[in-house]
């Protein structure tokens, strides 16, 4: 009886270890197929497959972060996703080669970063843009922002994308806070999903596309994807093979701005930008679960005609990326709607100043920008809660409901207005 045990024992160990080392390979093998590797890279890998066996859930199931505040990560490798060199994958791993908790597709980290020349830390948001199924690893897909045409002269281009691109190389080590974010699949759920992402919007969609895949789901997958075109097309090879793949899986490529050597039916489906009207007759039913994540515009035209199509609120799920720089000059338009004064005074108690704040001025967050008084933010967008200050007097409102919602006496700034005089602690 003692010898079944102990072979039992034994054989258990075997399998698990077993299932380890396959589940390493897979991983292994599908990186490799898909992108450049160096043998750093699959050094790490190795590594930590050890730890991948004691990972632990994530934290933040029970909405409590992973862990707190920035832990640090290492960049294991990075490689370019589009022809134009962009768009640019980081692949992250702890740099104390300890387990890594798992997230719910279509989270996102955020970034407290040192970039030269700058007095501060640039805090910035990225999704998670591969399943959670790779526990060895985070990966993250960085756009980089070029100085737009119209800008002011001398206006530089995206600090923390730029930082990304041109500084960040493998071996640097980089602070990062544990994932969060509720835009997420519902991994529950059996119901046929439309993924609808425009430029590099793609990547928590990504993350939920193979997840979904990884999950050998037999869930109806529709992935709606706009672009320029084949320059600036990411994932190209990795989307084109899943399509090709799963039986249940159809991407549909837009391109808004096609050259002459893209090839329609090949690269790309349909000419223009992703609308919904050439979505109604490929779905036929309204019977799904959107995700949608873009530039504002397109998202704010998604939404409005899906609804006039007749699909509920609830169905649609929805996340903007915002913009982490405001130009200063810049002012929001802010709808009033009745609810503020129109002259309120603001006191930052820390900064020792009081500021008037009329409907023009914006957030709270771009008033103590405008009056010389640092705030820390990351994704300006209500999302992150980067900006969460404590409200000592007054009361707040917001336009819409901030995503991630404050604890009792405190105020996201970055997407707060005041309803009444407000003492801020800043
Ligand atoms: C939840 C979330 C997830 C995200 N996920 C991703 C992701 O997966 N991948 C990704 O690439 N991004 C993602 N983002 C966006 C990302 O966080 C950054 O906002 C983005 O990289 C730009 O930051 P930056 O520091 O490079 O640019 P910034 O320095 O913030 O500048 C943004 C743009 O404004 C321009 N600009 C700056 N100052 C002025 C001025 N005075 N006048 C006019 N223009 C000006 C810059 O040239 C640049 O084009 C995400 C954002 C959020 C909120
Ligand atoms: S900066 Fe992210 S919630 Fe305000």
């Amino acid at each position: 009886m003692e010898a079944l045990t102990t072979a039992g024992g034994v054989l258990m160990i075997a399998t698990a270890g077993y299932q380890a080392m396959m589940l390493l390979y897979r991983v292994v093998v599908r990186r490799v197929r898909t992108s450049r590797l160096d043998g750093e890279f699959l050094r790490l890998l190795r590594d930590l497959s050890t730890s991948a066996t004691s990972y632990n859930k994530s934290l933040e199931q029970n909405n409590r972060p992973a862990w707190q505040g920035a832990r640090k990560f290492q960049i294991a490798w990075r490689g370019y996703e589009t022809p134009d060199k962009d768009t640019c994958s980081f692949y992250l791993v702890p740099s104390d080669r300890k387990s890594i908790p798992t997230f719910k597709p279509g989270q996102f980290l955020t970034f407290e970063l040192d970039i030269p020349g700058q007095t501060q830390k640039t805090m910035r948001c990225y999704s998670l843009s591969d399943s959670p199924s790779h526990q060895e690893f985070y990966r993250i897909t960085v756009k980089r922002m070029r100085t737009p045409a119209n800008a002011p002269q001398g206006t530089r281009p995206g600090l923390s994308s730029s930082h990304f691109h041109e500084d960040m190389q493998v071996g640097d080590v980089v602070d990062v806070h544990a994932p969060s974010g509720s835009f997420c699949l519902d991994q529950n759920s059996n119901r046929p999903v439309v993924l609808v992402a425009g430029g590099v919007g793609i990547t928590p969609l990504l993350s939920m596309l193979n997840t979904l895949i990884a999950s050998g789901s037999k869930r109806e997958i529709w992935l709606f994807y706009g672009v320029t075109n084949r320059l600036d097309h990411a994932m190209y090879d990795h989307l084109q093979s899943v399509n090709r793949e799963m039986p249940n899986l159809n991407v549909v490529t837009f391109y808004c701005n096609p050259r002459r050597t893209c090839r329609m039916g090949t690269d790309y489906d349909i000419e223009g930008f992703v609308r919904v009207e050439c979505m109604k007759p490929l779905l036929r039913a309204r019977n799904y679960e959107f995700y949608v994540c873009g530039p504002p515009p397109m998202m704010k035209t998604i939404v409005t005609d899906l609804q006039k199509w007749g699909v509920p609120l609830e169905d649609i799920q929805t996340e903007s990326f915002g913009s982490a720089s405001k130009p200063a000059n810049a002012k929001s338009e802010v709808a009033d709607g009745g609810n503020a004064k129109q002259k309120v005074a603001i006191t930052f108690s820390k900064s020792n100043k009081t500021v008037e704040w009329t409907p023009g001025k914006g957030s709270l967050l771009e008033l103590a920008e405008s009056a010389g008084i640092r705030a820390r933010f990351a994704c300006r967008a209500g999302v992150c809660g980067t900006c969460v200050t404590a409200l000592l007097e007054g009361q707040v409102k917001y336009d819409q409901p901030p995503t991630k919602v404050p604890a009792e006496g405190h105020c996201l700034l970055c997407v707060a207005q005041p309803k009444t005089d407000l003492t801020l602690e800043l």
